[in-house]
């Protein structure tokens, strides 16, 4: 099944979804409502409500809870990646100025923090203590992997284990409160549920190692956002943890000229890509995506064989062969 068919068993539900969303943007103050439509407007790929309710599907049919708890974190992921944008001081957004850039770094925080709370309004309406457990827990996980990627930024001791605890948190995390929710919704059981999170897990660990090879290999107008940004940032990741453990003296000089410059005047992108070619660290990197994805696959082939789980199988494809 092609990643689209994917998408396409959900389409409805994922029509509804944004629906919910333009109709939860409305604030009283017109700033905020205006930034809610425009980070709407800015498209997305919308995986995690797709996969939200791909996993209430494996169950049965789909539900109003489902829907509106894909709308949900949707919400949720989007007041994050406009924090993240302020933090990671962004230009380019989903091929888009970053809302950073066109209200500042004032009003974008308050419009993040307001999306969040409606986000939790929304949730809120199920009166469903578990949703709500889950969706603290894991945006205050989510905080927590910004404050620590935050605190080593620069660094450029790295390990893989350290890499890991940071994707986990900003990333795993809300991939794997998307399958809890899927299943809350379908009312699986704990065992169930539990099994899901696991496959979710693993997809998003992927998913955001794939985002982090694609920041070297990958062009800005593919991504809609800039390329090479991660180490200009400062921000080593594994493709670089694991080109550094083996680097020359000059190699690794020159990995901290552009993390100190913040720019790749003295040492072009170019020279960083072939550095970690030479170390194979793209290749190495996209194996380790692929042993979690396999772990993915492993625990779907767990659930009885239905399109929602063929569906599931073709976003794990998806993770490791996009390049977008
Ligand atoms: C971006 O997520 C943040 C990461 C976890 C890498 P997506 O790549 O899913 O962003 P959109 O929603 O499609 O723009
Ligand atoms: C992912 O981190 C963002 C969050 C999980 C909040 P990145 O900083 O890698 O995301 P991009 O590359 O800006 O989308
Ligand atoms: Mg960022
Ligand atoms: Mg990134």
């Amino acid at each position: 099944m092609a990643a689209r068919e994917a998408f396409e068993l959900v389409k409805d539900d994922l029509a509804v979804v944004e629906r919910e969303i333009s109709a939860e943007s409305a604030a009283s103050v017109e700033t905020i409502t205006t930034i809610n439509q425009y980070l709407q407007a800015g498209g997305g790929k919308r995986l995690r409500p797709a996969l939200l309710l791909l996993c209430t599907r494996l169950f049965g049919p789909s539900t109003d809870c489902a829907r509106q708890l894909a709308a949900v974190v949707e919400m949720i992921h989007t007041a994050t990646l406009v924090h993240d944008d302020v933090i990671d001081i962004a230009k380019t957004r989903r091929g888009r100025p970053s809302s950073n850039m066109v209200w500042g770094n004032h009003v974008s925080v308050l419009a993040g923090d307001w999306l969040y709370m409606q986000a939790f309004q929304l949730a809120l309406r199920e009166r469903n203590f578990h949703i709500l457990d889950v969706l603290i827990s894991l945006t205050q996980m989510m905080v927590e992997g910004e404050l620590l990627q935050l605190e080593r930024l620069h660094r450029i001791d790295v390990s893989e284990a350290d890499y890991m605890e940071l994707i986990d948190r900003k990333t795993a995390g809300l991939f794997s409160a998307c399958a809890s929710l899927g299943a809350t919704a379908a009312g699986a059981d704990e065992a169930a549920e539990s099994n899901l999170r696991d496959f979710a897990w693993n997809l998003g660990m992927a998913f955001q190692l794939v985002d982090d090879i694609l920041d070297f290999t990958s062009t800005e107008k593919i991504l809609g956002k800039p390329a090479g940004n991660d180490l200009r940032e400062g921000k080593v990741t594994l493709p670089m943890i694991y080109a550094l453990a083996d680097a020359s003296e000059d190699e690794r000089r020159a990995v901290e000229t552009v993390m100190s410059d913040g720019s790749y005047e003295r040492v072009p992108l170019m020279h960083i890509v072939q550095m970690l070619d030479r170390h194979r660290a793209v290749e190495r990197a996209y194996e380790r995506a692929r042993s979690f994805t396999d772990k993915s696959g492993a625990i779907l082939g767990t659930f009885p064989e239905s399109a929602a789980q063929r569906a599931l199988v073709s976003i794990l494809e998806l993770v490791t062969e996009r390049s977008s």
